[in-house]
């Protein structure tokens, strides 16, 4: 399998050595099956793909099993900081999700073991940054993507920085989607019919994810 940004980005596999002997599997995502990923994997056939947010990697499980089903040589990257979002530091429930040791989250770790659980490693690259910092290092080594997913930060600027910053990686042809298209997130919906409107793009929403295609 290709793994180009891999080694852009680790001199040696970021698996390598991992045990993980305290974890047990634990995918736990949102909406991270839906069936717009098989429909535009199906059509793409990508290459590569970059998620923009990964929590315990849910999201990046299903694209890399749907890859690996169909035969097609595909890296994906996911970018996240692996540190939450605003949501879950404001609540009990939601710092309990972090899994927090000495005062900071085990997201990554999660993410790991999610990863080896089930064969998906020669697939999917970790890139443990922030979204703005990534999307600087991707564009200085001309990274050109099939499929950019975002779903870091829900806030309006957050959105709209991510959308910005990431749609320049989409290459001609390439599609971007995003999740969380609902009202329980205004700032996701503002951002996305912004950057639309802004650039004559036909926003499409499937079901709470919006898309957006390169033609
Ligand atoms: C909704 S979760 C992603 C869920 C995942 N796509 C799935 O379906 O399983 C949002 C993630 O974005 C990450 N995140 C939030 N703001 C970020 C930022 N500015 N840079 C990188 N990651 C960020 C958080 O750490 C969190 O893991």
């Amino acid at each position: 399998m290709a793994k180009n940004v891999q080694t852009l980005l680790h001199s040696a596999s970021p698996y390598a050595g991992f045990d993980g002997k305290r974890m047990s599997y634990d995918p736990q995502g949102w909406e991270s099956g839906h069936p717009v990923f098989a429909q535009e994997i199906e059509r793409l056939a990508p290459g590569l793909i970059v998620e923009v947010g990964t929590w315990k990697g849910a999201s990046a499980l299903h694209m890399g099993k749907l890859v690996q089903h169909l035969g097609v040589d595909c890296e994906i990257v996911c970018v996240d900081s692996f540190l939450g979002s605003v949501e879950h530091w404001m609540t009990p429930q939601g710092r309990s999700e972090l899994n927090l040791e000495f005062g900071h989250p085990q997201l990554y770790y999660q993410f790991l073991f999610n990863v080896l659980h089930d064969g998906l490693e020669d697939i999917i690259t970790p890139f443990a940054c922030t979204s703005t910092h990534a999307a600087k290092v991707l564009a200085h080594h001309s990274i050109q993507c099939d499929l950019a997913y975002i779903d870091a930060g829900h806030e309006y600027r957050d959105v709209l920085t991510d959308i910005e910053h990431y749609w320049p990686l989409v290459r001609d042809g390439g599609v971007m989607i995003g999740d969380d298209f609902s009202n329980n997130w205004p700032g996701v919906m503002r951002a996305a019919r912004e950057f639309s409107d802004t650039n004559g793009l036909p926003l499409n929403i499937y079901d709470y994810k919006w898309v957006l295609r390169k033609d």
